[in-house]
């Protein structure tokens, strides 16, 4: 038996995961978004839950964040959630959101997912927000089994803003455009992360390039910077 699933590993986890609520509870943010950022780098936790993540230029995240938030989404999926940090910020910044998704591969490239166990932290995100429900989707966004999974999750409502953070590749972010594209609602907005960086294995600023005149959109990106960048399409163009 591993050390995790003996009594003694299940007891520290429990007791983990307890001390991380109350801290978190003691920092939980308005849908402000400099406290919600703030607060990310304020929280300590214990074991699994002891850190919220963020993989963003933060004034590049705060920018792309509040024009979202002037459309007050209720529907919003993240592709890419890896350590939670992005979903606490979705979490925070919209009170009146209906449904939160979370779309992971387990282990996926660009991050490697989140420890099955974190999904009860995340739902720490939203203790205070009744009207608020987050779902988690554990597998590739372009599999057959996650978009049936997605549709189970939406019945018949759209999505109001797509958060793109997973596979980074070209035919990667492409895909997940085309697939995703037909659930979005007709004034949806689709954000996508790293549309500046030039690394190998990083596609999304080739199909962002190609996209983007197709449609109104906005950028993102730090003066002089060669890394990240957030993106930001209106579908009705
Ligand atoms: C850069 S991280 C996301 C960071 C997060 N959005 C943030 O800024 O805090 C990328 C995540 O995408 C996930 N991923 C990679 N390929 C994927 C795929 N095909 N389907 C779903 N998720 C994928 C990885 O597991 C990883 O957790």
């Amino acid at each position: 038996m591993s050390k995790e699933n003996s009594i003694y590993g299940k007891l520290k986890d429990a007791a983990a995961f307890q001390i991380s609520k109350r801290n978190l509870k003691k920092i939980l943010p308005s849908e402000n978004i400099d406290d919600v950022l703030n607060s990310i780098n304020q929280y300590r936790g214990r074991g699994f839950y002891d850190k919220i993540r963020l993989a963003q230029i933060n004034s590049e995240l705060k920018e792309l964040s509040e024009k979202i938030k002037m459309h007050n989404p209720k529907v919003i999926v993240e592709i890419g959630t890896w350590n939670g940090g992005t979903f606490f910020v979705w979490s925070r910044i919209f009170p009146e959101a209906k449904k939160l998704i979370s779309i992971d591969l387990p282990d996926g490239e660009y991050g490697g997912g989140y420890d099955v166990r974190r999904i009860k932290f995340f739902r720490e995100f939203i203790s205070d927000r009744s009207n608020t429900h987050q779902h988690f989707i554990r597998g590739d966004s372009k599999s057959a089994d996650t978009v049936a999974k997605l549709k189970e999750i939406l019945q018949d409502e759209r999505i109001d803003f797509l958060y793109i953070d997973g596979d980074h590749t070209y035919s990667g972010i492409k895909k997940d455009f085309e697939i995703y594209k037909q659930f979005m609602s007709e004034n949806g907005l689709i954000g996508f992360h790293d549309i500046n960086t030039f690394r190998e294995g990083y596609g999304v600023h080739k199909f962002w390039n190609e996209i983007k005149s197709g449609y109104r959109h906005e950028e993102f990106i730090t003066p002089g910077s060669s890394i990240m960048g957030n993106g930001l399409l209106y579908i009705n163009k």
